[in-house]
């Protein structure tokens, strides 16, 4: 069973069974503009192997990281058990500047692996980046941080060769989607406050003014005959925003600090246009 490789905010692992059940039988092609950690395409493209895939996130390192399993499954896995860095701050720091410095284009297999490490090894799973574009999350002081094995790579491998990943802002992708298909989108959430986490999600963050300027690009899919399944905060004006639609409201249980050791219990809508 493919499983996302990372951990990443915003994660819809805790829902799935919500999202799941309310994917449509028939379309033509999947689209999921909003990748991320990828836990509903991971989930559903293992079954689905009639369908063609179109994913995608305007995180660069996240895309290079995709193709990366897709093309290099075995390189990636023994990246992975061969890596000196084991789970200390001076070694997190190290493996840190190292990511930072180094080419992804060049060196793909060695960027992927350490992102994989430092998704695993620092504060909350998070992945933000300063004005400079170099990631700065702190290390988390976990006690046993778990690596994903070689079976979770080549399982998420066969997942990704049956898709196009793509590294494009939302509005560009879903242009391209045609009558009959079927789309999934995972925004972020709007920023709680300016020091927020979910700001973390790109430069620029995914403010009010995005949440206008998706909900009418999901307005055109309705009117050309593309069904779509949106998750979201339960926040009053987005359900605003989808007026007319049909919209539920769901709970999911979230870890909501880094131990996981206090969790909470936040209500997320489900926008469907069918
Ligand atoms: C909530 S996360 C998706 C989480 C995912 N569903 C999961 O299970 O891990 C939102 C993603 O949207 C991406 N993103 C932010 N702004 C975007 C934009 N304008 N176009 C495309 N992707 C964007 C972020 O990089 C982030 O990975």
């Amino acid at each position: 069973m493919a499983k996302p490789l990372l951990k990443w905010a915003g994660g819809k692992r805790q829902l799935l069974h919500e999202i799941i059940s309310r994917i449509p039988s028939g379309f033509s092609n999947y689209w999921e503009p909003f990748l991320g950690g990828g836990a509903v395409f991971f989930s559903i493209s293992e079954e689905s192997m009639g369908h063609s895939f179109v994913i995608s996130d305007i995180n660069p390192v996240l895309c290079l990281f995709y193709e990366t399993v897709r093309n290099k499954p075995m390189d990636l896995a023994e990246y992975i058990t061969s890596t000196e860095y084991h789970n200390t701050p001076a070694d997190y720091y190290e493996a840190r500047s190292r990511f930072n410095r180094l080419d992804g284009k060049v060196n793909p297999v060695e960027k992927s692996g350490l992102l994989i490490y430092l998704n695993r090894h620092c504060y909350n799973g998070l992945y933000r980046v300063n004005s400079r574009g170099e990631f700065n999350v702190p290390f988390g002081s976990y006690i046993s941080p778990k690596m994903p094995v070689r079976d979770q790579i080549m399982s998420a491998s066969s997942c990704l060769a049956r898709s196009t990943i793509m590294n494009r802002d939302f509005q560009e992708i879903l242009s391209e989607t045609e009558e009959g298909d079927f789309v999934y989108l995972d925004p972020p959430y709007e920023p709680i406050s300016q020091s927020s986490s979910f700001t973390a999600y790109s430069k620029g963050g995914f403010n009010r003014d995005q949440q206008k300027r998706l909900s009418s690009v999901l307005r055109e899919l309705d009117n050309k005959g593309v069904k779509f399944l949106l998750s979201n905060s339960g926040n009053g004006y987005l359900a605003d925003l989808y007026s007319g639609f049909n919209i539920v409201t769901v709970e999911a249980r979230r870890n909501i600090n880094s131990k996981g050791n206090r969790r909470g219990s936040v209500s997320e809508i489900l926008v469907t246009n069918y």
